[in-house]
């Protein structure tokens, strides 16, 4: 069988970003049976304006037949003033009409736990679009900048690879189940510190 194709989405465009960090990590982290396209960059999307759709810009559809050609999509974006990053929540808005997400299994992580209240905003967006969350992947790890921002600190291979390992256990469970929930009872996984 072909890898499973994954599609890492930041929502942030910060050079040093964490999240983004994270998501670049998965790389190094995924089994072979997943296959992590580049993270994609949301900056390139115009702001969301209904009246455009008629016309719908190249960038939005790039994104979209990027979401409709991957297997899984894993999101990690950081908080704003208690609120999801306006580019997240921009891409999450262009895709609305299309649902490109309807079903779709999608993984949030986040790299920074304290942000919790963006996490459940993003959550309960993706749950009216319709997304199958792999809840049995998300990830919360707290990474910070180091000094040679390119390598931030803590990252944690071992709790990422399990994370990875539970995506590709839920997707291989919807091939040979069509039509079922990707949702599998929750594995356990590594403990980790909270901040
Ligand atoms: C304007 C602004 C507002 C922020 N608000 C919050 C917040 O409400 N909660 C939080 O946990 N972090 C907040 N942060 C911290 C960011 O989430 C944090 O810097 C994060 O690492 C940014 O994501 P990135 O590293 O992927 O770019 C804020 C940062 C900025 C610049």
């Amino acid at each position: 069988m072909s890898p499973f194709t994954v599609l890492p989405l930041s929502g942030s465009l910060r050079k040093a970003s964490l999240n983004t960090a994270m998501l670049k990590m998965a790389a190094d982290c995924a089994p072979p049976a997943l296959r992590t396209n580049p993270h994609r960059d949301l900056g390139d999307l115009p702001l969301f304006n209904p009246d455009l759709e008629v016309n719908e810009p190249p960038s939005v559809a790039r994104l979209r037949n990027d979401i409709d050609m991957a297997d899984a999509v894993i999101i990690a974006s950081p908080e704003y003033a208690h609120g999801v990053s306006g580019v997240m929540k921009n891409a999450l808005d262009w895709m609305v009409a299309s649902g490109v997400f309807v079903d779709k299994p999608v993984v949030l992580w986040n790299a920074s736990p304290r942000a919790s209240i963006a996490l459940a905003a993003l959550r309960e967006t993706l749950v009216v679009m319709s997304a199958s969350l792999v809840n049995e992947a998300a990830l919360e790890m707290l990474i910070q900048p180091s000094d040679g921002v390119e390598a931030p600190a803590n990252p944690d291979p071992v709790a990422m690879r399990h994370a990875l390992l539970a995506l590709e256990r839920a997707l291989r469970f919807r091939h040979h189940s069509p039509g079922a929930s990707v949702s599998l009872r929750p594995i356990p996984s590594p403990q980790h510190p909270r901040p």
